[in-house]
């Protein structure tokens, strides 16, 4: 499973970026105002830290108003990757950047029947939100489920990028189900490496090393 980072922070993507496990990031209009940052400006610059896609996401609600902002952050750098809602315009946006080669990523999913229109649509990314769609009373991981069954139906190539993850249990039970992404915020995906055992045990081993009085 790929990991995304779900932010706009330089500081917290550079440290994920360093362990070498982070596979991309993803980035939405909140997350950016978030940031206190320049949209173009802190694109452009995550992009240079991470090789993979890097989500920016259009804000125009019309087909033309969509392609026109696509057409400015996709030359902000080669693993741009355009978000869009999932909407009529949103899917009709996503066919046509598709078919021209650009990565897409349709946001706002919150049924199997949206994943699959756009699969349909062509999009290299589809975006469940889980954690919103558990805070509405439904199960976030039934969707994820649903939609990977669907998908392995009819060999849809479009990668689930599972979003609104709040915690580990997610990325565990995404992984269980086999979602080919998954975006978490920094905070949730360095939660990932802790363990008390893990900590109790270096700290005795530590302890016991020192008694012998040997360096490395
Ligand atoms: C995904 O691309 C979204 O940016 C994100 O996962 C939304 O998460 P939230 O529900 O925690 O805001």
């Amino acid at each position: 499973m790929k990991f995304f980072a779900d932010t706009a922070e330089i500081a917290d993507i550079k440290e994920l970026a360093a362990t070498g496990l982070l596979d991309g990031v993803t980035t939405n209009p909140s997350l950016i105002a978030k940031s206190g940052r320049d949209f173009m400006e802190v694109t452009r610059e995550i992009c240079a830290i991470v090789d993979g896609p890097v989500s920016a996401e259009v804000v125009a609600l019309d087909h033309e108003g969509m392609m026109r902002e696509a057409e400015v952050l996709r030359k902000l750098a080669d693993n741009v990757c355009i978000k869009v809602p999932l909407t009529i315009d949103g899917l009709k946006t996503c066919k046509a950047l598709t078919g021209d080669g650009t990565m897409v990523n349709v946001t706002l999913c919150f049924s199997a029947n949206q994943a699959l229109l756009a699969a349909k649509a062509g999009a290299s990314f589809i975006s469940p939100f889980i954690g919103r769609h558990d805070d509405n009373g439904f199960d976030g991981m039934d969707l994820i489920r649903d939609i990977r069954l669907i998908y392995d139906n009819y060999n849809f190539q479009t990668e689930i990028l599972a979003a609104s993850i709040r915690h580990g249990v997610h990325v565990l039970e995404c992984a269980r189900i086999g979602a080919d992404v998954m975006t978490a915020p920094p905070a949730v995906i360095k939660g990932l490496f802790k363990h008390v055992l893990t900590d109790k045990g270096i700290e005795g081993f530590l302890a016991d090393w020192a008694k012998t009085g040997q360096t490395i």
